[in-house]
């Protein structure tokens, strides 16, 4: 997700990409939010290639547009478990992230998708409130809560259709729900008019109430000198009218993406949950995604955020300066987890 860029006077600039997934470019380039994103196009395969990779993110200069940058990596599990120890702590200063790509039925079963980053001293997370949301985060991924029964009888859950994208009653809602994005109407636009994205909308009569959204990225990776194709979707944009929260209308719409997203020809489902919102984090962990933080251990690294990546306004009480952004916390489901998930709901 991305939103406007705060302007260097202070106000809110319209951002151009409205994309969330990123693309396939390195060195990485300037997107929304004074970040520079991006993602490396062949796999690594050495630990002291990928340590080196670190040395190079460190080294690239922030200026007065950039204060953060994001960039993955596609590595073999291999290389993660044999890096030295000097290697090991110098990746570790910039790793926020892994997703691990087994089972996704294709090229890259035995490698991860790896986050690193780096921010500008003004754009940091307090140890405080890094504390609380690794907190919170450990405590959802570890609970057990039984399957929730809703009444979903006032409301209507459908695909929103190539005729809603351009019904302006369409787009003034979504203009509405999307505020806590910062989204203006050209963007909102444009994200409903992107033709290989999915969205769920649920609606109380014609009102839009909630919405998700499954955003599509296909590039090629090469590896070994040989390209290959990766799709991952990313599921977005989620987002309840404030009046409705807590009704498991959001949980619904992340289930029928999932079964949608089943009947693509996707390697990964991946969401960046809004660290400070137990709702998203708990309706990730019931369908069953992963979360980075797992996989972060499993290779022996400590629990870290993408620090600092977006805005995303918890509603009309939020009085965070408009600097202050959101730590996100990948969460994800590769192919063979997705099949097995439309074949049991
Ligand atoms: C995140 C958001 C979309 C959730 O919408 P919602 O319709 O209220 O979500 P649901 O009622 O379906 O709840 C989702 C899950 O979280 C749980 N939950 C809801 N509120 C919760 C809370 N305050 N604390 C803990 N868990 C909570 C629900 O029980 C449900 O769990 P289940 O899937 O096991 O049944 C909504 O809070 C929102 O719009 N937030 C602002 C924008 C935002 O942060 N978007 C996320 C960007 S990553």
């Amino acid at each position: 997700m991305a939103l406007r860029e705060q302007g260097r006077a202070g106000f809110d600039t319209p951002s151009t990409p409205t994309s969330s997934t990123g693309e396939r470019v390195y060195p990485p380039k300037p997107v929304s939010e004074m970040r520079k994103k991006g993602i490396y196009p062949s796999v690594v395969s050495l630990p002291r290639d990928l340590s080196n990779l670190a040395s190079e993110l460190g080294a690239f200069p922030f200026d007065a547009d950039t204060s953060r940058f994001t960039v993955r990596y596609f590595v073999e599990n291999g290389a993660l478990n044999s890096l030295s120890p000097e290697e090991r702590s110098n990746v570790e200063q910039y790793i926020e992230g892994i997703v691990k790509l087994e089972g996704d039925g294709e090229a890259f079963q035995d490698c991860s998708v790896i986050y690193m980053g780096k921010n500008s001293q003004s754009r940091r997370t307090t140890s405080e409130l890094f504390k609380t949301e690794i907190a919170t985060e450990l405590r959802v991924f570890s609970s057990k809560s039984p399957e929730k029964k809703y009444d979903y009888s006032d409301f209507t859950f459908r695909e929103i259709s190539s005729h809603d994208k351009v019904d302006p009653k369409i787009i003034d809602q979504y203009e509405e729900l999307y505020k806590a994005f910062g989204w203006n109407r050209d963007q909102v636009t444009q994200i409903l008019q992107n033709p290989t994205s999915i969205l769920i909308g649920a609606f109380e009569g014609d009102r839009l109430v909630s919405s998700g959204m499954a955003e599509r990225a296909e590039f090629d990776i090469e590896r070994n000198g040989v390209p290959h194709k990766f799709v991952m979707y990313e599921i977005t944009e989620a987002a309840t009218n404030i009046d409705y929260r807590g009704r498991g209308i959001y949980s619904k719409i992340a289930r029928n993406l999932l079964k949608a997203l089943a009947n693509t020809d996707t390697d990964l489902v991946y969401g960046e949950c809004n660290a400070q919102s137990p709702a998203v984090l708990q309706a990730s962990h019931s369908l069953g995604r992963t979360s980075s933080i797992q996989a972060l251990a499993e290779f022996g690294f400590p629990p870290k955020l993408l620090e600092q990546h977006v805005r995303i306004a918890a509603g009309p009480n939020d009085l965070r300066p408009i600097t202050e952004k959101n730590d996100l916390l990948p969460t994800y489901m590769t192919r063979n987890k997705l099949l097995q998930y439309a074949n049991e709901n």
